[in-house]
């Protein structure tokens, strides 16, 4: 061999990384340098005494019996729960770790969870707040609402009076749960007036307070249709305030649908969830952008027995969808999105085709019920009237009939819900 050709092997050879063998004991992740504050960031918004999640992250006792634990449901992406995946444009609050992060809580599962300088601990990051001013509107469910304990998940329905005499714009909405331990999301919906004697007798066809309610705020044999989305809640937010220059309409004598997703793991103790409003100032009131919900379904479902992999999907222009009910022409710009199915769901993309160009506004490729919530855009997404948008649901069905739309926990639905305003916020 020519010693040329040796110097370049030898060359080779220095540069090339050693193969990694176990963990890499040059980075030794300790609790009190780096756990600690991933923790904190990531998980202590459930993790916590009386929180939603079974066991609390606080101290190093209680994370390095749980260090193994924590280190297989962060690598296999269960913890934090977080669904959209990264084809989806960048997101409020995304709470997804890094490859990096991940690899932290792994390292330091493997060197048996050191527990670092304690003397001089990382400073731990403050808890993402959303600002939050004085309430102008504060209602609760109306009762101390006892789950029912025959089921596993209690979705409850409350009809709520704003009894707010004129009409005003939402700024920000903030839902405290009186029970942390069972209430799993709310999503609370607006009705207007005219719709109050039809809920009623929704509330009042059913036993004890408020209504069973799995598939959506009102059953649709009822006719009555959301005046708009409010705003929904699950665990770790703090509050929601819609963007600079946008708000969401609050007609007077609005009513407001809560459905309560109350999780019977947490126990049966009484809850007593309220719900606050911050008005935006009178004077500012008129220079708003009212957000309109388009909603975008696929309706048709027929899911036959024994299938998986099984795609339902509708498309149709941005001027169809929006029915020219909410901005004249289809055109806007989404600062928003949402998707729901039941329990048979696989995926849930919502797609956008622009001059040819396929582009998506969300992907949550593992669908877990438990953890729908709504997203907020970094940057908004413009809509042109003639985009196609195209809802698309993929579904399983294990049984041994076809599947198709309706409100039960057995029935499926397809259904996407854009956040949209006129102008560029
Ligand atoms: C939004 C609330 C929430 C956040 C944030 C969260 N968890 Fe959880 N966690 C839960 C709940 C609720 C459970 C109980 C099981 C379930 O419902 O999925 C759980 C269960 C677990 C479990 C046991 C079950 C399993 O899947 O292995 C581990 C371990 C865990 N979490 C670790 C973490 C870690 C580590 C973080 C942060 C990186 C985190 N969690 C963030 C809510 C949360």
């Amino acid at each position: 061999m020519r010693s040329s050709t040796l110097v370049f092997l030898w060359l080779l050879a220095a540069c090339t990384p050693p193969t990694p063998v176990g963990p890499d004991v040059s980075v030794r992740p300790s609790w009190a340098q780096d756990v600690a504050p991933l923790v904190s960031q990531h998980c202590s918004a459930c993790h916590v005494e009386g929180g939603v999640a079974p066991f609390a992250l606080t101290t190093y006792a209680q994370a390095q019996s749980m260090a193994g634990a924590m280190a297989a449901a962060t690598a296999a992406k269960r913890m934090p729960p977080w669904m959209p995946s990264g084809a989806t444009p960048a997101l409020e609050h995304a709470r997804a770790l890094s490859a990096e992060q991940i690899a932290v809580f792994q390292t330091w599962f493997e060197l048996n969870a050191p527990e670092g300088d304690t003397a001089s601990p990382a400073a731990l990051p403050p808890p993402e707040q959303v600002r939050f001013e004085a309430p102008d509107l504060s209602v609760d469910i109306g009762v101390d609402y006892v789950p029912d304990a025959r089921v596993s998940d209690d979705y409850r329905c409350f009809l709520v009076d704003l009894a707010l005499p004129g009409d005003r714009m939402a700024a920000a909405l903030r839902v405290t749960p009186g029970n942390r331990k069972t209430v799993h999301h709310v999503i609370a919906t607006l009705f207007d007036a005219s719709d109050r004697a039809a809920l009623e007798s929704i509330d009042a066809a059913s036993a004890g307070p408020g209504w069973q309610c799995f598939g959506g705020p009102v059953p649709n044999a009822s006719g009555v249709q959301p005046a708009g989305a409010l705003g929904s809640w699950v665990p770790g937010v703090t509050a929601v305030r819609y963007p600079a220059g946008t708000g969401v309409k609050v007609a007077g004598g609005s009513l407001v649908v809560m459905q309560v997703h109350y999780n019977l793991a947490g126990g049966v103790d009484p809850d007593r969830t309220r719900l606050e409003l911050e008005f935006a100032a009178p004077a500012t009131e008129s220079t708003l952008q009212p957000i309109s919900a388009v909603p975008l379904a696929r309706l048709n479902l027929a899911i036959p027995p024994g299938s998986t992999g099984w795609v339902e999907e509708q498309t149709l222009p941005a001027r169809t969808w929006a029915r020219n009910r909410f901005y004249p022409d289809g055109d806007g710009w989404v600062i928003g999105v949402a998707g729901h199915m039941h329990t048979r769901g696989q995926r849930f993309q919502i797609l956008r085709t622009s001059g040819g160009v396929e582009s998506t506004l969300l992907d949550i490729p593992a669908w877990d019920f438990h953890w729908q919530g709504s997203y907020v855009f970094k940057e908004p997404v413009q809509l042109l009237p003639a985009d196609n948008l195209t809802v698309r649901c993929t579904f399983e069905n294990p049984g041994a009939t076809t599947i198709t739309w309706g409100e039960g926990t057995a029935d499926e639905m397809c259904l996407a819900n854009l956040q949209v305003v006129d102008q560029r916020p």
